[in-house]
Parts: C-alpha cells; structure tokens; sequence
C-alpha cells in the first residue's frame, strides 16, 4: 500500500517524470518504461518539441509543464539585450511548440502562461524577463503537482459512504508519468489506497501505445497498489460480472459542456459503464478545461502514425497492405460522466452551469 504522502517526486519511488537541472529538462523516457528506467536530456526548445511530439513525454498536464520549460530554453539559448528580437525569437518557439500536439488544451494553456510573461512588463531587460520565463516554467510545474494532491484528496470524498473496498478500472495512463507527479485519476487511486480503500485496479492496457499496461501497472506496482491488466475488449466482461464499482480516468480537454476529450478507447468505457450503470469519474485540473468550446464537437482530434497500431513494440504485426487508422482520443458526452473531480471540487451536472460558477469566481 502506498503511504499517500506527496514528496519530491510523489508517485515514484526511484524516478521523476520532469527534472529540471542546471538549465537541462530531463524527461524519463516513456517510450521505454517499464522495461528501461532512461531520461532524455533536452537542452532546446527544439528538442523538448520533439520529446511531446514522439510521446517521450505525454499527458496533457505533463505536457504543458514540459512545454513551459521549453520555453525556458529558449530563453536561455537567446543572444543579446534587443528586446523584439528576444520576443520574436520566443514568439517563435511557442509557435513550434503548440504545434506537437493538438488535443492536450493544458500545452496552450502553458505555453498562453509563459507569452503572457513575455509582455507582461515592457520595462524589464532581456536578462530580466528569461528569468522571470524560467520562473513561470518552474511555478507551472510546482502548482501541477499540488492540484493533483487536491483532486485526490477531493476524489476519495466521493467514496467515503462506500461500505467495502473499491474495485477500480482505469484506461490510459493520468498518473505521476503524465503530470509533475501523482497523477490526476491515479491521485484519486493513491489518496483511496493510502486508507486502504482499494480492493483492486483493472487497468486496460491501452493500444497501441499501452499507457496502461506498460506506464499505469509499473506506477502500481512502485506502489504496490493491487492490480490487474486486461485487453481493452475485455472491460465490458468485468463490468458484467460485477468487478468494476467505478470507472476513473483523465481528460487531455473538456469542453464548457462536460464533454470530455481523452485516450482512445475512453468513450466506449463510458457507454458500457452507462448500461451497467457504474459511475464514470473524470479526474482533471482546470487547466483541462477550455471554457472556450461549447462541446465536444470542436476538439482537435489528434491522428497519429499509423506505425502505431501496425506495431507493437517494434514489431509489425499488420502488413503494409492493410489499411489502419490511428485516432489517439475520442470525445465522452457529458451525459455519460458522473462528475469532474477537479481540484476546485468535484464538478456535477448541469455541468454548463456549474462548470461556469468556477470560471466566473476565477475572474
Ligand atoms: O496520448 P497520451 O498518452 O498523451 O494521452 C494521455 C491521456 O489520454 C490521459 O488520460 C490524459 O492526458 C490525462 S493525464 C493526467
């Protein structure tokens, strides 16, 4: 059982997802896990475009905060003291970095976060502001994990009624490797856990990418969080058979509406979990949500290289002459989720409304 303490690298025993070090983000590489425990160092802009892009790091919040450091080594990498040559420069590797993925909102919402550090006092000097852009990069990713220490702590609330232990199922992977640390759906997981609240995590393993039977059961396992990994096809099975109380996965963007984006494979847990009605639990900061969307309807859905589905781990099981697709998210309708467990409390529906009332007392 893990102790639910948040410390340096919570979630984690032995690594951190981000470390920013001597002017170097170094990022665990999750393409690799859980088979080789490496970190990639980036020391550009550049390089930590590449890094979201290739999925060495993913996961909407860890994705923002690694976007916010590439910004930061953009500064850093900046020659002179002409400040319009400096935003011109910085303007530029924003641009770079919006563009690695396009469904996570929490990267533009970083990367709105630093530009705004960027014209936010026009008497500072360059030297000024590159500190001011490294500052904001490092506060991004130490506000992350503490609004994933609140959504556990306001997630588990939702079970304190619960009579037995809980059996969780989860997809994808919104734990400690896809935020600062701790995660987002596995914070509710830890936060149950540390009470000894948890009977047993189903994790679907996530094709093609496998975020949950490689990322999800290896951050269990560290915890010694009891689990079991099923094929996607299966969750409908265990649902039947009385083995899921609740479903609780993470959103990479959720509209004003509820509707929430996620990994692929999210939506058709949503519907199975409706017929059996088992309560459907989104855990997300919100930074996830883009009050901007009206729905589902206008999220970006990422495509990617369809490589991903023809391989796996490297090795081609469907030829070249067979047609696949790759879509890496799909959109949950607000009606099939219980409520938003959210830092700022958990979200019910109507969620228009009541996602509303937390935007206007922001303001
Ligand atoms: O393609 P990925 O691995 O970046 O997708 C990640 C997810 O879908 C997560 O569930 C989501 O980002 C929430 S992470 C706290």
């Amino acid at each position: 059982m893990g102790n639910g303490n948040i410390s340096r690298c919570p979630g984690m025993s032995r690594v951190c997802t981000l470390l920013w070090k001597k002017s170097v983000l170094k990022l665990i590489d999750q393409r690799k896990l859980p088979f080789k425990e490496v970190y990639v160092s980036c020391k550009s802009a550049d390089s930590v475009a590449k890094a979201i892009k290739d999925m060495v790091v993913r996961g909407a919040p860890a994705i923002g905060v690694a976007a916010g450091y590439g910004v930061a080594l953009a500064a850093l990498k900046f020659r002179g003291e002409d400040k319009e040559k400096f935003a011109d420069y910085i303007n530029e590797n924003i641009r770079l970095l919006s563009g690695t993925r396009p469904t996570a909102v929490n990267l533009f919402w970083a990367l709105d976060r630093m530009k705004k550090i960027l014209t936010s006092d026009k008497n500072l000097e360059v030297s000024k502001i590159k500190i001011k852009l490294i500052e904001e990069a490092e506060e991004i990713g130490k506000q992350d994990l503490e609004i994933n220490w609140k959504i556990g702590q306001n997630g588990k609330k939702i079970f304190d009624k619960a009579t037995g232990k809980i059996k969780i199922l989860t997809h994808c992977n919104a734990g400690a490797l896809a935020t600062s640390g701790y995660g987002t759906a596995l914070a509710v997981i830890r936060s149950l856990d540390a009470e000894g609240k948890v009977a047993n995590v189903i994790v679907d393993e996530t094709r093609p990418f496998l975020q949950g039977a490689r990322l999800t059961a290896w951050e269990l396992h560290q915890e010694e969080i009891p689990f079991f990994i099923i094929s996607d096809n299966m969750a409908g099975y265990f649902m039947s058979i009385g083995e899921v109380d609740t479903v609780l996965v993470g959103a990479d963007r959720i509209a004003s509406n509820g509707d929430a984006a996620n990994k692929i494979g999210t939506l058709s847990l949503s519907i199975l979990a409706r017929y059996y009605r088992i309560p459907f639990y989104i855990a997300a900061p919100i930074s996830t949500v883009d009050i901007k969307i009206e729905s589902g309807d206008n999220i970006p859905i990422e495509y990617r290289d369809k490589k991903e589905v023809r391989e796996v781990l490297g090795k081609i099981i469907i030829p070249e002459y067979m047609a696949v697709e790759n879509p890496a998210f799909d959109v949950t309708p607000a009606e099939n989720i219980t409520a938003i467990i959210t830092e700022e409390g958990v979200i019910y529906p109507p969620y228009k409304k009541n996602i509303g009332k937390i935007f206007k007392s922001k303001r």
